[in-house]
């Protein structure tokens, strides 16, 4: 057993649908959180820069210690898995894109598979790559759909608004055969009712956080690393840009309030000394 904190970190305040997951999956673990608010969005940024914020965040919280770090991040997760498990060390990672991936191919049948997300992640094209890894027949389409995480942080998820930009993104041709459509960013969560209606239930729609958690209850258990059933679990939340703003967005996320805390930016000396 080990009561040290779950590290889970994001680009800003969306990585909470993921705690929200892992409160769900695993009650009694406690969570680091950073959200990189200061940097955020991830999802238009160079794979460049988005791998040296997260080399200094998983520096920081490999210093606190944690027992497992969760990339909840999809942009992150696609370009800078990389040098996050090399500054981990030998704390185990877990990115939001393997479990996904992994659910999307349990549930097609006809393995013709859409993936949406933002700009950065898409580009990557990590999602074709990885399930063709393991299907090389398999039909991939994907779609940035770049508009959605300023309106689902708007509070305009489940809307008319949000229904017109899910048609507007979704009613392409290449989306009409797919039996399975990965939400591929923290934020999609949130309208994924809305997106399993457009579909009229006659897609899977995969959602990356209960994936992830899934995959983390699995991860601690086999490696006997589950907190003590008898623990209160102690919770911190931290970010890069303390605002109100980002504190009032923390509720359209989780249903319980969390305080979030200033952590001012961390230089890692790996990467600082090599600029
Ligand atoms: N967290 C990002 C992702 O999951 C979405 C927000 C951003 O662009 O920073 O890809």
């Amino acid at each position: 057993m080990s009561n040290t904190p779950i590290g889970i970190f994001d680009s800003g305040i969306g990585g909470l649908t993921i705690v929200k997951s892992i409160q769900k999956y695993l009650p009694n673990e406690s969570i680091i959180y950073f959200g990189d608010t200061a940097h955020l969005p991830y999802g238009d940024k160079s794979p460049e820069l988005i791998q040296k914020y997260a080399a200094n965040i998983t520096y920081f919280l490999a210093q606190q210690k944690v027992k497992l770090i969760i990339v909840a991040c999809n942009t992150a997760s696609a370009v800078a898995l990389e040098i996050v498990e090399k500054i981990a060390g030998g704390t185990p990672v877990l990115n939001v894109i393997d479990p996904a991936v992994q659910t999307a191919l349990q549930h097609t049948l006809n393995y013709r598979i859409g993936v949406i997300g933002t700009k950065t992640t898409i580009q990557s094209r990590i999602y074709p790559i990885k399930i063709r890894e393991q299907h090389p027949e398999a039909y991939v389409t994907t779609k940035a759909t770049p508009l959605l995480v300023p309106m689902i942080e708007e509070g305009w998820a489940n809307s008319r608004i949000s229904n017109e930009i899910i048609q507007a993104y979704l009613s392409e041709t290449t989306f009409e055969t797919i039996d399975t459509l990965i939400l591929g960013c923290t934020h999609y969560p949130l309208i994924k009712e809305s997106i399993v209606r457009y579909f009229e239930n006659k897609v899977n729609v995969i959602d990356s956080a209960d994936s992830v958690a899934k995959e983390a209850q699995k991860l601690l258990t086999q490696r006997n690393m589950l907190a003590d059933p008898q623990q209160t679990p102690v919770h911190t939340f931290y970010v890069s840009d303390l605002t109100d703003s980002f504190q009032q967005t923390t509720q359209i996320f989780l249903d319980v309030p969390v305080v979030l805390q200033q952590r001012r930016w961390i230089e890692n000396p790996t990467t600082s000394q090599s600029e």
